[in-house]
């Protein structure tokens, strides 16, 4: 399968500038060449095009609200074509909110194609807050929300229709929840593992858990945003939450999901290069993303009950 690197070098939904700075730390990082070295054929058309940041307050509880709207406009679009011309998307964001497009897109194509979807959704955040709720009014703190179709219908229904249920989505790494999200979070009702359940349970219960349920007929879509990691292996993002996952834990999830050969889309979101420290957050990515395309460290067969 051929892997469609799409840019979307904007941090319109985020509280900090520099995200748009992303698609390419990937590129310098050499995130293209990492994955053709795996024998993958790769295309990067490049970046998309959308409005600039005019970094201005909340309106009716939304920062740039009609920017948004339009990243996302163009995103679904580019997503949905690669899913249609057979392509592994990945979205080189970016700040979170473009997760709307990108997740609309794979939604949409999902029902047609009759394909069970999963999302695991890696974050130190819920991001499932609304105008009623937000702290702040920025769009990359309310993507889950608007996929569960709770915000502007121009976010809600990019696809036409909702893009999510519940049951479809689960978060990993969460330890940064606001006070209304906490409530709304429950209500919705989708899994959250968050660190306290990481801690006591460990990593590989948990993605044995998220992975649950999945099967050939399965399209797993990950959504990963950069903060979900402890912020002192990954400096480089705007709203870093410290306790979260390290090096390794975040390594076994990808491995654990390139072992299931399900994978079918992804977002890379909230690499902030402006904050990092020698590009060394936008390497962390790519490292990454080689373990989910399959590369491992495994000197004998997975353990699969246990040693
Ligand atoms: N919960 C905060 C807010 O809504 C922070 C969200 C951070 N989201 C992210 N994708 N980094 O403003
Ligand atoms: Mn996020
Ligand atoms: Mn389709
Ligand atoms: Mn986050």
């Amino acid at each position: 399968k051929t892997i469609h690197l799409i840019g979307a070098p904007t941090d319109i939904g985020a509280s900090v500038r520099g995200a748009g700075l992303g698609p390419d730390a990937l590129r310098v990082a050499g995130l293209p060449q990492a994955l053709r070295d795996r024998q993958l054929q790769v295309i990067d058309s490049g970046n998309l095009a959308g409005p600039p940041n005019p970094w201005e307050p909340p309106r009716d509880g939304f920062r740039h609200l009609p920017e948004v709207i339009a990243w996302n406009r163009s995103i679904y679009t580019a997503v949905h074509d690669a899913l249609t011309a057979g392509q592994l998307p990945v979205l080189l964001g970016g700040d979170h909110c473009l997760a709307i497009g990108s997740i609309s897109a794979v939604a949409r194509h999902c029902k047609a194609a009759g394909k069970q979807l999963r999302v695991l959704w890696f974050d130190a955040h819920a991001d499932t807050n609304t105008a009623h709720i937000t702290p702040s009014g920025n769009i990359h703190g309310m993507p889950v929300a608007c996929l569960l179709g709770h915000g502007p219908e121009a976010l809600t229904h990019l696809g036409g229709e909702v893009a999510l249920q519940a049951r479809e989505l689960c978060q990993i790494g969460v330890r940064s929840v606001d006070a209304g999200e906490r409530a709304f979070v429950k209500e919705l009702g989708f899994e959250v593992f968050d660190m306290r359940y990481i801690d006591e349970f460990g990593m590989r219960a948990v993605m044995e858990l998220a992975l649950a349920g999945t099967d050939s007929n399965t399209h797993l879509h990950v959504s990963f945003d950069m903060d979900c990691m402890d912020p002192e292996i990954a400096p480089g993002v705007g709203t870093a939450v410290r306790g979260g996952p390290s090096y390794r834990e975040t390594q076994l999830c990808m491995e654990m999901i390139a072992d299931t050969g399900l994978l079918g889309s992804l977002d890379l979101v909230e690499l902030n290069p402006a904050l990092d420290v020698r590009n060394q957050t936008a390497e962390l990515a790519v490292d990454l993303i080689e373990s989910l395309f399959g590369k491992s460290t495994l000197m004998r067969r997975a353990p699969a009950d246990g040693p």
